[in-house]
């Protein structure tokens, strides 16, 4: 191939001598990349919210608040690489032998086969891992291992130990599923300041009182971070939900202050019901409750409603709640819960043909409905259950089969709306 001519470097500049031996940029496509098999961890939930299982000589980290389900988790997945015939290693700080042992008890013969190492230091860990040379370990948790010359659970001993795992895991190969205590505002020392050194970052949520669990990617530098995960946590450990809208809107009948929201979750379109409650209070200021939907959004909601339909809050307190303590964590949740909040208000029940209403859009703050991705799959999904009728934003090119589109909060909720209930409920 003939050389492509450089500029010469002018007089005094600092060009490269010709047949210097300095390296050479090469096209993205030349790069030769290492396409090593990923490792399933044998639940389909886990496997796709990581975007195809474990990469090999990878780091993840799996937050989530005490009691939520992470050793669990973690434990099943090691469970199910071991009995596919890779090694794997559980180190536990958080539990006695005794305790994991127990939970493995629960969890079914294979995994009481994983291998364990308790009450461990970064030094213990750092030559188990040389000498057993594990496809998978699991380090449960990050904040507890012992470093020397650090405070236990102190940044400064959670980013040591991270970056000497890090470096031996990468060397031999091995996937490290980290595991981080969050408190249910975030913070906590360790996690949040290890983000930027993992290749992956999970966070387990759910309400700890309640059954469904939901995982995401929050960081993932070998798949999408949009992908969730819906469990059940039961006797015999967390349970994948497979159809998640069956479980959350089967049951659904209409009532004052309940309406379908047609949500996505990454790639998969998820119904679920909002619930509000409105009621009067002498309280200054009212109470804003939100479960499951954002604290922020509610306030927008809220203020879009009083401004632009004309339906007054501000002597009521307002509870918001997504049923099954599932969380949505998008702007298309918005015009379910203003008709929810609408509904509850009015105190008439959306519905038709006796089915519940379904709906999705973001509320913008003029008051108009905004258009949000997927449009036709959340109405396919809403079908698929028997709702038949769904409101939200006009679509961007072709028309919805199904969907009757609504431009503005007022027109939701007044003669826009497809049914007499609507009608009455504005
Ligand atoms: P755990 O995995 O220990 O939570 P984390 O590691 O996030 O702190 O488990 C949390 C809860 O799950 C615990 O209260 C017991 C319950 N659980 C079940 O309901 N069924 C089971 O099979 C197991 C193993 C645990
Ligand atoms: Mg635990």
């Amino acid at each position: 191939m003939e050389e492509v001519s450089a500029p010469a470097p002018r007089s005094g500049g600092r060009g490269r001598p010709r047949g210097g031996a300095g390296p050479k940029p090469v096209p993205l496509r030349d790069v030769k990349t290492e396409r090593s098999s990923r490792i399933g961890t044998g639940i389909a939930e886990l496997d796709r919210v990581l975007g195809g299982g474990l990469v090999p000589g990878s780091l993840v980290l799996l937050g989530g608040a005490p009691g939520i389900g992470k050793s669990t988790l973690a434990g099943m997945a090691l469970a199910k690489i071991a009995a596919a015939g890779h090694a794997v290693l559980y180190v536990s700080g958080e539990e006695s032998a005794g305790q994991v042992r127990r939970r493995a008890e629960r969890l079914g013969e294979a995994a009481l086969s994983v291998s364990m190492l308790a009450e461990p230091s970064l030094e213990s860990v750092l030559a188990a891992l040389e000498s057993e040379r594990p496809a998978a370990c699991v380090i449960d948790s990050v904040q507890t291992l012992a470093v020397p010359d650090a405070a236990p659970g102190s940044v400064g001993a959670v980013r040591e130990a991270t970056s000497a795992l890090l470096e031996t895991a990468k060397r031999l190969d091995v996937t490290l599923i980290l595991i981080g205590h969050v408190t249910k505002e975030g913070s906590l020392a360790g996690p949040r300041a290890l983000e930027h050194l993992v290749d992956c970052v999970l966070h387990f949520e759910g309400e700890r009182e309640r059954t469904f669990r939901t995982l995401r990617a929050l960081k993932n530098r070998f798949g999408a971070t949009s992908e969730v995960g819906v469990f059940e946590m039961r006797q015999g450990g967390l349970v994948e939900v497979q159809d998640p809208s069956a479980r959350f809107v089967g049951e659904a009948r209409p009532a004052p202050g309940s309406v379908v929201l047609c949500a996505m979750e990454g790639t998969r379109p998820l119904l679920v019901e909002v619930q509000a409650l409105v009621a009067t209070t002498e309280i200054v200021p009212p109470r804003r409750t939100a479960t499951g939907v954002d604290r922020n959004r509610l306030a927008l909601v809220l203020a879009v409603l009083t401004r632009h339909a004309g339906i007054s809050l501000s002597s009521a307190d307002v509870f918001v709640n997504v049923a099954g303590g599932i969380r949505v964590d998008e702007p298309g949740a918005d015009l379910a819960v203003a008709l929810a909040v609408a509904s509850a208000q009015s105190g008439r029940a959306l519905e038709t043909d006796g089915k519940p209403l379904a709906c999705f859009g973001e509320i913008g703050l003029t008051g108009e409905i905004r258009y949000v991705a997927h449009g036709d799959r959340r109405v396919a999904e809403a079908r698929k259950f028997g709702l038949d009728r769904v409101l939200g934003p006009p679509p961007a090119d072709e028309p919805i089969s199904g969907l009757f589109p609504v431009g503005s909060i007022k027109a939701a909720l007044s003669s826009g709306g497809p049914t007499p209930a609507l009608r009455r409920a504005a």
